[in-house]
């Protein structure tokens, strides 16, 4: 961990993730003391404003809802620690002048060494000429310097490849850190706990017991002012080809020699590598459209009225391995739909026939959000005078389970690991190129380019998805339970 004589810069200060994401999770780490003791911030953009108006723009999404007096004299502690430079993108001067600033905040400095942390929360555009202005005017020449960037890592395999070989020359991998904020969640980071440290579980997790494996992303809204950048990515490139493969590789990959950063991510890799191309006839695609009072994708203003862009998509893709070869493993998410809901569920075999017939499926369900929980469904003998088995489930779930814990948000986590400079949450480039591989065929089908673009299939805003999708996860072998099975609520609370 970085100690004292840090700067974090932020680039892109004024921008929606920024204040929602970076600056909440700057503020988080803060209050619980896990920032570098004389930690300061320097938030850059191109607006001009004045410290006021930046402090109420990167403070005004923390979350303090009973007005605790301890987290507002927090807050105004923390506005003192952080200050504003405003200049361009694209020019030499304006990156001169952010390190002028930088330096005399490092005059106050008691000797020792000077460490400069770049988060870029900006648009893919200026993600080239930032990181090449920031190497050559802000790099700090006795410390560390540490570079932090989001996705859009490109648009597919070539385009990536173009933006990582630009960044590249200015930054090493081992200075870069690639957010995919997925590998921060509680849940997504219990996968390897669940896997390895189980016996009972790692024995089971294989094509011998395994069915098929959906993992599911639902929000409840659309694009909502967002459609501008949503148009031109979609969905497989905004959910699917990043978080959902990321969750898929952690799932599937065999065990890391150590927790060591490389040793966890040559494992992904390896994994990712042995599934091929996705195909067209495994891909089914949604768009929503206005019910219930709500708007369809194509009524938003920032979206081009004959868009063919998919809102919803899933797809399957195959691991050519010995341990998973023939099991499905369904990537679905979609916006506008009737739930918020992130979850993993593994859906194991049926049982040999014989004593019992139509007895439901165990399923392991790894719930990532909201509510983080794991629980088993398995079949019990019904209690009293009878023997017939009944689905139910063995649950832990977090609240209950963790009473007096506290679940950090993903970026505070990711950014507390780039402090510490642990790569292994953070996305390698070689990841990013194989799960290009992954999806760029079915991509550029999508994008129009090997002919006419599909239309997705409509589904009404607030529903499950396209209608469809019932028939295309049963076709891949997933069976509802045998009985009528329903969550009991209290498990939810
Ligand atoms: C982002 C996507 O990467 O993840 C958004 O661009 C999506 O479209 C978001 O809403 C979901 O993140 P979370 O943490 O709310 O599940």
């Amino acid at each position: 961990q970085l100690k004292d004589n840090t700067i974090v810069i932020v680039f892109g200060a004024s921008g929606d993730l920024a204040k929602k994401k970076t600056y909440p999770a700057l503020f988080g780490l803060y209050r619980n003391g896990y920032l570098p003791k004389d930690i300061h911030i320097v938030g850059y953009a191109r607006t001009k404003m004045d410290d006021a108006e930046y402090h109420k723009r990167t403070t005004g999404y923390i979350k303090n809802p009973d007005n605790d007096p301890e987290v507002t004299a927090k807050i105004e502690e923390f506005k003192k620690l952080s200050t504003y430079v405003s200049g361009g993108y694209e020019d030499a001067p304006s990156f001169q002048n952010l390190t002028k600033h930088l330096e005399s905040i490092e005059a106050n400095y008691k000797g020792g060494d000077v460490n400069r942390i770049f988060y870029l929360a900006l648009p893919p555009s200026v993600f080239v000429p930032v990181g090449k202005h920031v190497r050559d005017n802000c790099y700090s020449s006795k410390g560390v310097n540490r570079i932090i960037i989001e996705k859009p890592f490109g648009k597919d395999l070539d385009s990536c490849r173009e933006l990582l070989s630009s960044l590249k020359q200015s930054w090493t991998e081992d200075e870069t850190f690639r957010i995919d904020h997925y590998l921060g969640k509680e849940m997504v980071k219990n996968i390897l706990v669940l896997r390895f440290a189980n016996v009972a579980m790692g024995s089971a997790w294989d094509k011998n017991s395994v069915s098929n494996v959906q993992i599911t992303f639902k929000e409840p809204f659309g694009t909502e002012g967002r459609g501008g950048y949503f148009d031109e990515f979609g969905m497989i490139r905004d959910v699917l080809q990043n978080h959902l493969l990321q969750v898929l590789s952690i799932l599937t990959m065999e065990r890391p020699v150590s927790f060591a950063s490389e040793d966890i991510r040559d494992e992904k890799v390896k994994v990712l590598r042995c599934i091929p191309p996705i195909e067209r006839k495994d891909t089914l695609l949604g768009q929503y459209v206005a019910a219930n009072g709500k708007p369809g994708y194509l009524d938003d203003d920032t979206v081009p009225k004959d868009s063919v862009c998919p809102t919803f998509a899933a797809t399957t893709l195959w691991i050519n391995n010995e341990r998973w070869e023939g099991v499905p493993f369904i990537l679905k998410a979609g916006k506008a739909l009737n739930e918020a809901k992130v979850e993993i569920r593994v859906q194991f075999k049926d049982v040999a026939q014989g004593i019992f017939k139509d007895v439901s499926r165990n399923e392991l369900v790894m719930r990532i959000q909201p509510s983080e929980a794991v629980y088993l469904k398995m079949n019990t003998k019904t209690p009293g005078l009878n023997f017939r088995a009944i689905p139910t489930e063995m649950d832990l779930t977090y609240k209950r389970r963790f009473t007096d814990t506290k679940i950090p948000e993903a970026y505070e986590a990711l950014i507390l690991d780039a402090l510490k400079g642990d790569h292994s949450n953070f996305v390698r480039d070689d990841e990013l190129d194989v799960a290009w591989k992954i999806f760029t065929p079915i991509l550029h089908w999508i994008d129009g380019k090997d002919g006419p673009r599909p239309k997705p299939a409509p589904y009404p805003y607030g529903s499950r998805g396209p209608k469809e999708l019932d028939a295309y996860i049963a076709k891949l072998g997933y069976k509802r339970s045998a009985e009528e099975y329903s969550w009991p609520t209290t498990s939810m609370s």
